[in-house]
């Protein structure tokens, strides 16, 4: 079967991949050693000191000597370092070794939206959060590009006397380019050029100066000055704000080019912790690693530290969607960020015909020239039958010079072909696809606009009746209020999170399609022609879940300055619980993949609210020691806890599978009838005494018993308990969605503030194991 669709496409998010570093001449590898602190001589002033003595002790004469990467204070006690096999035994005799783990490396994950999340300047969380005045968001990531309007500190408040970070030099990076908004800026490259990576023979910097753009763009999404007037080559015209405009950036560089983008394990952590040292609030991570047990996953150690220090942690899911136990980053420790679209689609007017009778249907393109084509002969039809239409090879030049192609694809082999179309030198083509909505800037190579299947019926009634068919294209138009919005984007990774069967994982979704922010001006976005000439632009759109995870960041840093006393994990809980399950047509909202209703394992607790988390009435809040509990209930062993939490007298904890998590999952076995019964806490946060009512929402076939069914609370920051009993028929499960590979349900429960307004929600889900 010949395929007749060819469809590019570029999704962010880093997806790290585990690459053992083997050296040729040696066997000197890159390890991350976790060390017993407790176990310090007194005769050390410091543990860095310790470490490095240690090290110098490891090598016999002829031997190369270790080599230190970093010391690590605050994700682990320990050190990176380069050991040869010999020093890694000797190492791990010594008094105070706790474990050694070899380095990994990860990839990284592939402007209107503030007033889609409906953040407004006079009302609601934006001015009860002051615009997250005084808050510091850390961003780990590509770098940054400080120059960009989104990086100006016209308005900023003075840097906070906490802040301990600095702004490095560095090629091309000046200290001085940092202010008020970009307050600190950092590179990590030790990891990356212990494996090999010579920086100054690729393009990138090495310095935090972003090469990517895609760290310039998650930060001015989590935390950009409001910039008038950007667009994308005419689109998206608008101002463009980060979420919380008046926070603080700083930006830790760990993605470097290779030769896709990627970040060493050894660097990641040594980003983390320097970003705990420095005093950030909030950390922002669009990359992951492999989906490891916890304690060799960077990102979820790192995190833990974080965490254990008040500091609120988002992470994209990953683009590895649409099926099931896709996850990234499922820690539950930190919120874990799925990507939906929003309501504003970029396209095209497309008219047919001329004056009287003629008319006019929208379509997707990012073309990104200011085209009009005006009453251009339409084209349809074969220049080589034994082919498909729009297909390589299948237009003759000779009959399409100068037209627009229309090429009809049926609904089970859809696609778009710009390649055939440049080929044959005509002038544009409609293609008439359901796959409009998951195109990207990288796909309009040459004009175009993608038409969904009603309106490319309507086009080939047209043409047959037309004797003389023409049709008059204006691009750059950007459609508002597009309905149904928010949708979950086929590419977002799904749950149930591998690693933590029982967190149900993402926790949320934010907007992740075609997000317009900042980037490098100096390097081509916009591919156009066949020779893929780049032009430049200092805004971008881009599409993924690394998108989605700095609103939620965003959001973080709104929430912690309204409620500076609150946990992370009360953050998180404040977000899920008033997220939105309803689209703006007031359907449940769909999954853009098959087109009906997503599911709790596709946007978690639903859509961020940002003004609903600012009050969400009650909230499920957690401890480090939560966690800990979490982590015996999945049988880690004492050593992987230490390494995982730091706390190196850890020794035995209850095991409990049950967070008091404000959500639900239930991996069933089996049998034929299973249940489990949740513990729960919620703590009021509301100024005064209320009561609450439990309301349950289930399939068939689950059975939910909640106890007690009406919570009172006497005053602000009383707790009350319940327990909510699941059952499950499984001779009624059915696919929780149309992908099959979820067999289970899914319902809710909602407890209603009596007399009052506040509706806390959580998803409660039955789904297999893997
Ligand atoms: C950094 O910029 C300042 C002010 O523009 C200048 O005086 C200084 O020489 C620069 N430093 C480097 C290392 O280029
Ligand atoms: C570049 O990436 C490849 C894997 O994609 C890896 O094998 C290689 O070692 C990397 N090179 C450097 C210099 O990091
Ligand atoms: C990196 O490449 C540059 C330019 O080719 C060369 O001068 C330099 O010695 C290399 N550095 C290392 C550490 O290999
Ligand atoms: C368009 O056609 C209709 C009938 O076919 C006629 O009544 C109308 O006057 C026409 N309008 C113009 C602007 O030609
Ligand atoms: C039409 O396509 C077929 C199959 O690829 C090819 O063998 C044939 O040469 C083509 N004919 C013309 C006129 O291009
Ligand atoms: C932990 O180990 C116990 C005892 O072997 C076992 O019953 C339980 O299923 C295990 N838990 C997990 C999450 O694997
Ligand atoms: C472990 O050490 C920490 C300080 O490092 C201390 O607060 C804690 O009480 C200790 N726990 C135990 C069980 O000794
Ligand atoms: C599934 O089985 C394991 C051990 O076989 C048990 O520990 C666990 O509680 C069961 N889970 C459910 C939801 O029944
Ligand atoms: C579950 O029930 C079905 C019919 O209700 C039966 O065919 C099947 O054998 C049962 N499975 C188990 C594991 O009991
Ligand atoms: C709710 O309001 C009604 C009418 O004011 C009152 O009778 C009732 O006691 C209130 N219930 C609670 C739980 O406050």
């Amino acid at each position: 079967m010949e395929t007749r669709a060819h469809l590019r496409l570029f999704i962010l998010f880093i997806v790290v991949s585990t690459y053992t570093l083997v050296s040729a001449e040696d066997d000197r590898r890159t390890y991350i050693v976790h060390m017993d602190k407790s176990a310090r001589p007194g005769h050390f002033s410091s543990h860095h000191d310790w470490y490095m003595s240690t090290l110098s002790t490891l090598s016999s004469p002829e031997e190369t000597e270790p080599t230190h990467l970093y010391t690590y204070n605050h994700v682990l006690s320990g050190f990176s370092a380069v050991l040869s096999e010999s020093q890694l035994a000797k190492l791990a005799e010594l008094p105070g070794h706790l474990a050694t783990y070899p380095e990994t490396f990860g990839e990284g994950h592939t402007t209107h939206t503030p007033k889609f999340l409906g953040l407004k300047k006079k009302s609601g969380l934006w001015p009860r959060a002051n615009f997250g005045e005084g808050m510091i968001v850390g961003v780990v990531d590509s770098g940054i590009w400080p120059e960009s309007d989104s990086f100006r500190d016209r308005g900023m408040p003075p840097v906070p006397d906490r802040w301990k970070g600095t702004c490095e030099s560095g090629v091309e990076f000046n200290s001085s380019l940092c202010n008020l908004k970009l307050i600190g800026a950092r590179s990590f490259s030790q990891g990356m050029k212990r494996r090999g990576l010579n920086i100054s023979t690729t393009d990138d910097y090495d310095s935090p100066r972003d090469y990517w753009g895609h760290g310039s763009h998650t930060s001015s999404t989590a935390a950009g000055s409001p910039v008038k007037d950007t667009n994308y080559f005419g689109y998206a015209e608008g101002t463009a704000s980060g979420i919380a405009p008046l926070a603080h950036l700083a930006m830790y560089k760990v993605l470097f080019l290779n030769t896709s983008y990627d970040a060493a394990a050894t660097d990641t952590l040594a980003a983390i912790d320097r970003a705990i040292e420095d005093g950030v609030d909030i950390l922002s991570l669009s990359l992951s690693f492999t989906e490891t047990s916890f304690d060799q996953n960077p990102v979820a150690i790192g995190a833990f530290a974080a965490m254990q220090r008040g500091i609120f942690v988002a992470c994209s899911a990953g683009n590895a969607g649409p099926h099931a136990y896709t996850m990234h980053n499922g820690a539950p420790w930190l919120t874990t960020v799925g990507a939906g679209t929003f309501d504003r689609e970029l396209g095209a007017h497309v008219t047919l015909g001329i004056g009287n009778g003629s008319f006019t249907i929208p379509g997707k393109s990012i073309f990104p020239e200011n085209l009009l084509i005006s009453r251009l002969p339409l084209y349809f039809g074969h220049g080589n039958r034994s082919k498909e239409l729009c297909e390589d090879y299948s237009l003759d030049p000779k009959e399409v010079e100068g037209k627009i192609v229309f090429c009809d694809y049926s609904a089970e082999n859809d696609g778009t072909n710009p390649s055939e179309i440049i080929r044959a030198g005509a002038a544009g083509a409609i293609f008439s696809t359901e796959e409009g909505r998951i195109l990207k800037p990288e796909d309009f190579t040459t004009p175009y606009v993608a038409v969904i299947p009603k309106f490319g019926n309507k086009i080939r009634r047209y043409i047959k009746h037309s004797k003389d068919p023409v049709v008059s294209i204006k691009f750059q138009v950007t459609f508002l209020g597009v309905e149904p919005n928010p949708e979950v984007m086929w590419f977002s990774s799904r749950g149930p999170g591998r690693e933590a069967l029982w967190v149900l994982k993402p926790d949320i979704i934010a907007p992740g399609v075609d997000v317009l922010a900042a980037w490098t001006p100096n390097r081509g976005i916009a591919p156009i022609g066949d020779d893929y000439h780049f032009l430049l632009s200092d805004y971008a759109l881009q599409s993924g879940t690394s998108m989605s995870a700095p609103h939620v960041a965003g959001v973080g840093a709104l929430l912690k300055s309204a409620h500076p006393d609150w946990s992370p994990a009360a953050i998180r809980s404040a977000m899920m619980t008033t997220a939105y399950i309803l689209d703006n047509t007031g359907g449940p909202i769909i999954d853009v993949t098959t087109g009906v209703a997503a599911t709790p394992l596709d946007y978690g607790s639903g859509h961020i609210d940002p003004n609903r988390a600012m009050d969400p009435g009650l909230i499920y809040d957690m401890e480090p020691e939560d966690y800990i509990e979490f982590l015996c209930g999945m049988n880690y062993t004492t050593k992987q806890i230490r390494v995982i939490t730091g706390r190196s007298n850890f020794t035995r904890c209850t095991p409990s599978l049950d967070l008091n998590y404000p959500s639900f999952i239930l991996i069933l076995n089996n049998t034929n009838a299973t249940s489990f019964t949740f513990k729960r806490v919620l703590t009021n946060v509301a100024d005064s005494a209320s009561s609450y009512q439990a309301t349950v929402t289930s399939p068939l076939g689950m059975r939910i018993t909640v106890e007690p069914e009406k919570l009172v609370f006497p005053q602000k920051n009383s707790k009350a308990s319940f327990t909510m009993a699941v059952e499950i028929s499984l001779g009624t499960l059915e696919s929780v969605s149309p992908q099959s590979d979820y067999i289970g349900n899914y319902g809710f429960l909602s407890w209603h503030e009596i007399n009052g307004t506040h509706v806390v929600r959580s998803p409660i889900v039955s789904a297999f194991g893997p």
